[in-house]
């Protein structure tokens, strides 16, 4: 293996690849991309956005298709109504409206044709220069006190490693995410260790540990030729994967895998979305209050019910 270049340079860009078709959210996402479905009253990707800024990040690329244009929209200015905001003295307001007017860093590449996550993130990627990049998938949400990103470039600046964000999850759930093997075993429960691969939706006794990878990457530039190798129209086997590339990647280069601080919420399930929104719910100063009694009046709804289920059941049981 060829020793690691420690590369000198910082990470400066980020690739939010969201280009997908997003089918678990059909029948919205015929027309409404899922990146702009609110979390409140902010387009989740806005929230990806702010991790990308607050993790010291000059430049964001957004991969879109041709069919989520109104994804940079939401970026871009919109005088007119800024102008009526003014015109009738609504100042808080116009300046939720103006910080999401953050065109100077923000960047949109195309993906004309969806051949899966590596794919997009090459056609972003092929257009840098010999230069570290981060990448922040959607279907991650992320809330930490220090941005996942920005824990991860902390150790990128430290190994000069191309890393990636992982967390434990259940071991029933092993099956629905692409899981990292530890390079030593004994090292599978450090926060950082060194990965000699991974795989992509194990079957349960097949994981190689209990940490999948959960949205978040660095990547030295020398990966991008790597993914250019990928056969994306010869995937008979199904969607060509990011981690397809990791096995020859890692003849060359070292990669490291990271458990981030933080708690992931998964927006790419329906589930996962209502979950995010009662937690942010609950940290908006402005509806706590409201949102905490309609969650306790539930709760004990929820409680009397399930007590009366209970009953029911000890007594059908033959209980008292
Ligand atoms: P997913 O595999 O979750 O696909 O992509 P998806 O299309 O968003 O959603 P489902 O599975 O159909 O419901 C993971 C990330 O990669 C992006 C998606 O936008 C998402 O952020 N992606 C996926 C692309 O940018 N291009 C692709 O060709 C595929």
């Amino acid at each position: 293996m060829k020793q690691t270049n420690i590369q000198k340079s910082k990470v400066k860009k980020v690739i939010i690849p969201a280009a997908g078709w997003g089918t678990r959210f059909l029948p919205m996402t015929k027309i409404i991309p899922k990146e702009l479905v609110p979390i409140l009253n902010r387009p989740s990707i806005d929230l990806l956005v702010d991790e990308a800024i607050n993790s010291g990040i000059e430049e964001i690329i957004l991969v879109i298709s041709t069919r989520k244009q109104e994804i940079m929209k939401y970026f871009q200015p919109n005088i007119p109504l800024e102008e009526e905001l003014k015109s009738k003295n609504k100042w808080e307001l116009l300046k939720h409206v103006k910080k999401t007017n953050r065109d100077a860093v923000i960047r949109v590449v195309y993906q004309y044709e969806q051949l899966g996550l590596a794919h997009a993130i090459l056609t972003a990627a092929r257009f840098f220069k010999n230069e570290p990049f981060a990448v922040i998938l959607g279907d991650d949400l992320i809330k930490s006190k220090i941005p996942v990103i920005k824990q991860m470039m902390n150790e990128y600046d430290k190994l000069g490693c191309s890393i990636i964000g992982v967390q434990n999850v259940e071991f029933d759930k092993l099956n629905k995410y692409g899981i990292v093997k530890p390079k030593n075993n004994n090292e599978k429960n450090n926060k950082l260790f060194e990965i000699s691969g991974a795989i992509e939706k194990p079957s349960i006794q097949k994981a190689p540990s209990s940490k999948a990878i959960l949205g978040r990457y660095i990547f030295n530039y020398s990966i991008v030729k790597f993914l250019e190798d990928l056969d994306y129209y010869n995937n008979n086997s199904g969607e060509i994967n990011l981690v397809d590339c990791f096995d020859k990647y890692l003849k060359e280069e070292k990669i490291y895998a990271y458990e981030f601080d933080g708690k992931r919420y998964d927006l790419g399930s329906i589930e996962g979305f209502a979950m995010a929104t009662i937690d942010y719910s609950l940290e908006n100063k402005d509806i706590s209050h409201t949102i905490k009694k309609h969650i306790m009046n539930l709760a004990s709804e929820i409680y009397s019910e399930t007590s009366l289920l209970d009953f029911n059941l000890n007594k059908n049981k033959g209980g008292k």
